[in-house]
């Protein structure tokens, strides 16, 4: 088996990567182009990759996913490489993985996808919030899985967001209670504990949206997938000297950044978790209310490496996640990053031309910014749309938000409410369709 590329960290653990082509199923990406990017997940996770293999299957078996002849022909090449870990590109079930671990023998942990990626993102988890909701996500997908395997889970989840004390051997045994016992009752105790703490967190974030909603600053949402230059863009929106302000709250999240447009006027910009295909699902429901964001930006910037070999796979998948956060209607630029990298935008796929308003840019390099919040501006001034509509003087709240975040032109004071006409962002649009004055009814009025 060929070796890949490794990083030059020590070496944690010595991987062995298994791939899976389910036959009849939709993937993004073929089975081998999957692999490689587990094999870059394993390595930004530091570990060695010793070597890989890949089974073809039409449905997962019940006891080994890969079928017991793969599983041990599995067990060789962990034997011939010496690996410790292995490492599936699906997600096992607690069966699977304990199946796994008795054929593969006792030094070797059985590890998926979705472990991994829940392991990076403890490593990455910069905010509070973002620390706590990795580490009740891994948590989460932890306690059915508990096996003698919980020095792993101590060492991933172990991440001190938690602070309620480490799991593994600290609890006290109950009577009777054997070491697996308490390992789980201390996991589900911890599991209460960081809800409550993510409940805080929200309700003080919610205040902090409803500050930003008041302040009536437009909100752009800086998406895309893994490692296509989100935060090197946001670095470079941020430091260029006539775009950006700095930070504007005190309390504002430190990946959301005030930049001026052009035209003169703020939006905030906001970078987010980076996307992949087959985002784990204990994640995007940890993370869902970071996501829910999205939702209500008023305008999406993709960001796409175009240098990527599968940057149209890439950029679909983001599309995907998109969709699966009903943030369909929002409007979008896409941002075709990394063009320092090309000769030119020869090389780039055709395909991307279609995605909305495309504007090429080097984050890096800082090439092609001034076009693309250019692009930005018009693009946010395009997506208002239309209202007609009269509001009764029991919401007033209603009127207020017209004010502030929509364009009012003109604005009357009748017995029945307040009729305004005028355009808002086409996210609120919904709030105002009960009172919105028909064609029809408008004609004859
Ligand atoms: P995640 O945190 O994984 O979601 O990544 P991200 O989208 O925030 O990407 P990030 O900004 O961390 O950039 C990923 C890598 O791409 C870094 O090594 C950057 O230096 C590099 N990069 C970003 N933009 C450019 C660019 O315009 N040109 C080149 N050559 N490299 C870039």
């Amino acid at each position: 088996m060929p070796k890949r590329p490794t990083s030059t960290e020590p070496p944690h653990e010595r991987a062995f990567l298994v791939g899976i082509e389910l036959r009849g199923a939709e993937h993004l990406l073929s089975v081998e182009d999957s692999l490689a990017e587990l094999a870059l997940l394993a390595d930004t996770a530091g570990m060695e990759i010793v070597g890989e293999t890949y089974q073809k299957i039409s449905r997962p078996d019940p006891n080994t996913f890969i079928g017991s002849g793969k599983a041990s022909e599995l067990k060789d090449f962990v034997e011939e490489t010496t690996a410790d870990t292995v490492v599936f590109d699906e997600e096992l079930s607690p069966r699977h993985q304990r199946e796994l671990e008795s054929i593969l023998g006792e030094n070797v942990k059985v590890l998926d996808r979705t472990a991994l990626i829940l392991d990076i993102f403890a490593q990455h988890a910069h905010t509070r919030e973002g620390a706590v909701q990795v580490e009740l996500a891994q948590y989460e997908y932890r306690l059915p899985r508990l096996t003698r395997q919980w020095t792993h889970l101590a060492r991933q989840a172990g991440g001190g967001a938690g602070r309620s004390g480490s799991v593994g051997g600290v609890g006290l045994r109950g009577p009777g209670e054997t070491q697996l016992e308490v390992d789980r009752r201390e996991i589900s105790r911890k599991i209460t504990y960081l809800k409550s703490e993510l409940e805080k967190i929200r309700a003080h974030r919610g205040r902090y949206r409803a500050q930003r909603k008041r302040s009536a600053i437009p909100v752009v949402a800086i998406v895309g997938y893994t490692n296509a230059g989100k935060s090197t863009l946001l670095n470079a929106l941020s430091n260029a000297e006539v775009y950006a302000a700095d930070q504007l709250f005190a309390t504002l999240d430190p990946t959301t950044r005030r930049v001026e447009l052009p035209g003169g006027k703020a939006v905030l910009f906001t970078d987010t978790v980076g996307f992949i295909q087959k985002l784990p699902h204990a994640l995007v429901a940890a993370f869902r209310a970071t996501l829910e964001e999205i939702a209500e930006a008023d305008l999406l910037l993709h960001v796409v490496d175009v240098t990527h070999p599968n940057a149209l796979e890439q950029a679909e998948a983001v599309k995907q996640t998109l969709d699966e956060l009903k943030a369909t209607d929002i409007p979008v630029v896409t941002a075709l990053n990394k063009i320092d990298r090309l000769g030119g935008l020869d090389s780039v796929s055709p395909a991307l031309a279609d995605f909305p308003n495309v504007v090429p840019i080097s984050a890096l390099k800082r090439q092609g910014i001034e076009a693309l919040l250019d692009r930005a501006q018009k693009t946010l001034q395009l997506s208002l749309a239309p209202v007609d509509a009269r509001i009764p003087y029991s919401d007033g709240q209603l009127i207020s938000i017209f004010h502030e975040q929509g364009v009012v032109d003109s604005i009357e004071h009748e017995e029945k409410g307040v009729r305004v006409r005028g355009r808002i962002p086409v996210r609120l649009v919904e709030r105002f369709k009960p009172y919105a004055i028909k064609a029809r009814r408008r004609a004859q009025s």
